[in-house]
C-alpha cells in the first residue's frame, strides 16, 4: 500500500502524553539517581566486587603542558579504530597526525588473535605511509576502551567485551601483552608503555592544555567518566603511597544500575538489552550511549506501528532490523525544523523504507527521537553530578572534558545536560564547566607516555 490511511483514533496529544509518562524524568528522580550513584562509587572504591568498578588507573600525575616528545597512539573501543602519531610541543600545544582503520566486523567477534593481528597490521600501514622513525624502537600509548583491570600503567586484564565486541580467548589475559605479541608477530619495534581508557585520556589531554580538568567522560559508541581522586580515598588500593596523592579513576560507569534498582528502565530498554552481546550488563550505557539510541527508537515506533497508531500499522524490513535505526537519523531527525518535516520525511520514506509517512507520524517519530535523547542527556547530567558531588567539587567547581560522537555531534545534547545539572545544583552548576575535548583519548595516551618517560 502506498496511499493513504485512516488513522486509528487516537488524539496525536493522546500518543505524547503516553511517551512523556515514560521517558520523562523529574528534577527528584535525578536526585535519587545522583544520591545513588554517589554512594555506589564509594562502594567500589572499597572493593572490586561491586557494580562501578571504580578502576585505579595507575596514573597519578596530571601534566603541566610542559612534556613533550613523540609518540605513537592507538584507539581502539569507539566506533573507529585509529593510528596516531603525536607530537608533544610542551607550551600545551599538540601536532597530531592520525588514519582511520575499519574493524572488520569479523575480527570483533573471532579468536582475540584476529583482533590484535588486525591492529598489528595497520600499525605497520601507518608506520610505512607516515615514514615514522623506528630504529630507536618508539614509545607506544595504548587506549583501550573496554572495562580492564588495571595492575600497573602497562598491564591490565580484560574484564569483559561490550560495544559489539567479543573475541575469543582473551578474558583475563594482559592486554599489552596480547598486542606486544602481535607487535613482534610483525616485527615492528614498538614499545607498548602505556595501557589507558579513553576517559583517563580525555581527562589527561585537556589537562595538558586546561590544568583545572578533573573529569573525563567520553559521551560516544559506548560511556564512560574518570575522575581524580584523592588517594585516601580508596580503601582497596594496595599499591603502596601515592606521592602525589593523587590516582585517576576509571569509573567504568556503563555498569551503573546493573541491578536496575534505580534507573527508568523501561519495556524498550528491556527488549534492547535481550538482543544485545551483553545482555543484563551495562545498563546505564545502554540508556545513553550511540550504539543504542537509535535502536530504542526503533522499538517504540515498532510498539506503535503494531498498535496501528504509527504509519497505520505499517512496517518495513528495515523498521523491524535491530540497529537499522542508527542514533545519527535522530541527529537528523531533530534537526529537521522544516514545517512540513521534510527530512524526517525522506528518512522514514527512503532509508527505513515506511511506504507512506504522513506529517503527524512525523511528529510523532520526532518527538520520540526527543524524549529519548532528552533522557539520555539527563542521565548523563547525573553521572556527571554524581562524580562532581564524590569529589566535593560542587562548590569550588572544576572542568569536565567531554569527548564522544554523541556529545559533540547530537543536537542540543550539551544544553540538555546543562538544564539538568542545572536542576540539580541550582546556581551552582556554573561551577560545572562542561567542555569538548575533541581527540583526546589518542592525545591523552601520549600525555600518559610522556610522564612515564619522565
Ligand atoms: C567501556 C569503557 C569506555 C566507554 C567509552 C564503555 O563501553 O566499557 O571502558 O571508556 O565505553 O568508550
Amino acid at each position: 500500500m502506498t496511499g493513504k490511511y485512516t488513522y486509528r483514533e487516537i488524539d496525536e496529544s493522546t500518543v505524547y502524553s503516553e511517551l512523556e509518562d515514560v521517558f520523562i524524568l523529574s528534577p527528584q528522580r535525578l536526585r535519587d539517581i545522583c544520591k545513588v550513584f554517589v554512594k555506589e562509587m564509594e562502594k567500589g572504591l572499597e572493593s572490586d566486587d561491586c557494580t562501578l568498578k571504580m578502576i585505579p588507573s595507575f596514573v597519578t600525575n596530571r601534566p603541566t603542558g610542559k612534556e613533550v616528545g613523540t609518540y605513537l597512539a592507538l584507539d581502539l573501543g569507539g566506533t573507529n579504530f585509529r593510528v596516531c602519531e603525536i607530537n608533544l610541543e610542551g607550551q600545551s600545544k599538540v601536532r597530531l597526525r592520525a588514519k582511520k582503520f575499519t574493524i572488520p566486523d569479523s575480527a570483533k567477534t573471532a579468536d582475540q588473535s584476529v583482533l590484535f593481528d588486525f591492529l598489528a597490521e595497520s600499525i605497520a600501514i601507518f608506520i610505512k605511509e607516515y615514514n615514522i622513525n623506528t630504529e630507536n624502537d618508539i614509545n607506544l600509548g595504548f587506549t583501550f576502551s573496554f572495562p580492564v583491570q588495571q595492575t600497573a600503567l602497562n598491564k591490565g586484564t580484560i574484564l569483559l567485551w561490550n560495544k559489539g565486541f567479543n573475541c575469543a580467548n582473551s578474558i583475563g589475559k594482559d592486554v599489552v601483552t596480547l598486542l606486544s605479541e602481535a607487535l613482534t608477530r610483525k616485527q615492528l619495534k614498538v614499545n607498548v608503555v602505556a595501557l589507558v581508557n579513553d576517559t583517563v585520556g580525555t581527562l589527561m589531554s585537556h589537562a595538558y592544555v586546561d590544568p583545572g580538568t578533573c573529569v573525563g567522560v567520553i559521551l560516544g559508541t559506548g560511556t564512560n567518566a574518570a575522575y581524580v581522586e584523592s588517594a585516601d580515598a580508596i580503601p582497596k588500593w594496595k599499591g603502596g603511597p601515592i606521592k602525589s596523592n593523587e590516582m585517576i579513576i576509571n569509573s567504568e560507569w556503563g555498569a551503573f544500575d546493573n541491578e536496575r534498582k534505580v534507573l527508568p528502565w523501561t519495556k524498550f530498554d528491556q527488549q534492547q538489552d535481550d538482543q544485545s552481546t551483553n545482555p543484563g550488563k551495562q545498563t546505564y550505557e545502554k540508556m545513553i550511549s550511540g550504539m543504542y539510541l537509535g535502536e530504542i527508537v526503533r522499538l517504540v515506533c515498532k510498539d506503535l506501528i503494531e498498535r496501528k497508531i504509527l504509519f497505520g500499522g505499517m512496517s518495513s524490513t528495515e523498521m523491524d532490523t535491530p540497529g537499522k535505526f542508527e542514533t545519527a537519523y535522530m541527529s537528523r531527525i531533530e534537526r529537521d525544523h522544516t514545517a512540513e518535516l521534510t527530512d524526517t520525511k525522506m528518512v522514514l520514506q527512503e532509508i527505513l523504507k515506511i511506504p507512506y509517512v504522513a506529517p503527524r507520524d512525523r511528529r510523532i517519530v520526532r518527538r520520540i527521537c526527543e524524549l529519548v535523547a532528552i533522557r539520555a542527556a539527563r542521565l548523563a547530567a547525573c553521572g556527571v553530578a554524581a562524580v562532581v558531588t564524590k569529589m566535593n567539587r560542587v562548590d569550588t567547581g572544576c572542568t569536565v572534558a567531554i569527548d564522544g560522537s554523541v556529545y559533540e555531534h547530537y543536537p542540543h545534547f550539551d544544553n540538555r545536560m546543562r538544564d539538568a545539572l542545572h536542576e540539580l545544583f541550582g546556581m551552582f552548576s556554573e561551577n560545572v564547566s562542561l567542555q569538548l575535548g575533541k581527540d583526546g583519548s589518542g592525545i591523552g595516551a601520549a600525555v600518559i607516555a610522556a610522564l612515564a618517560d619522565k
